[in-house]
């Protein structure tokens, strides 16, 4: 029970986030009435809320991941690596990229640019997080959890150097503690 993660304060807790997630949920499957969705999970980041929030849909959907990077410690690297592709044709197909933060907007960009040439649908994002105030593309994720302040965030899948992305909640990381 001795764990003390690099947090300096809770800023969205379990409660919030489930809630919140919830609401996610019922909007998209408002939206999505009738139809077959693909969930484009982006790893790692994403896979906590990844799992709240289909596990909250109410419309049939298929699930399928791609893997990137792009961050080194707490600073984006700016240069996108794609490492796992997506299984599915999502050609005619509705897709909708789930990420866990939308911080420079680079990646989203890199996603959609890349996804669209293979004819979807359509194709939407929905993020847990959006940093709107670090934008360096300007992109606006359909769907979004909660908006925050320009700060460096652990937990619920959010990762320094690989760590912490177990932490049920979104805490501000503690570069003192690290
Ligand atoms: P972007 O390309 O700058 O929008 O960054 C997207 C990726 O950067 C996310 O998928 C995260 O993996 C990572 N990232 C951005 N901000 C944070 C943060 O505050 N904590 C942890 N990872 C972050």
């Amino acid at each position: 029970m001795d764990y003390n993660p690099p947090v300096k304060k809770i800023l969205i807790s379990e409660e919030q986030i489930n809630k919140r997630v919830k609401e996610l949920a019922d909007k998209i499957s408002q939206d999505y009435k009738g139809k077959t969705p693909i969930l484009a999970g982006v790893l790692r980041g994403s896979v906590l809320f990844f799992s709240n929030l289909v596990k909250n849909l109410t419309v049939d959907c298929n699930l399928d991941f791609m893997c990137l990077t792009s961050y080194n410690g707490t600073s984006s690297s700016g240069k996108v690596r794609f490492i796992l592709d997506l299984r599915e044709d999502i050609k005619d197909r509705d897709v909708i990229i789930v990420e866990d933060i939308v911080d420079t907007g680079i990646t989203a960009k890199y996603l959609f640019d890349l996804l669209k040439t293979r004819n979807p649908a359509s194709i939407e994002m929905c993020t847990l997080l959006d940093k709107p105030s670090n934008r360096k593309i300007d992109i606006k994720p359909k769907y979004t959890g909660f908006e925050i302040e320009n700060e460096f965030v652990i937990g619920y899948g959010l990762d320094y150097n690989e760590l912490y992305r177990n932490l049920p909640y979104i805490g501000v990381f503690d570069e003192t503690k690290k």
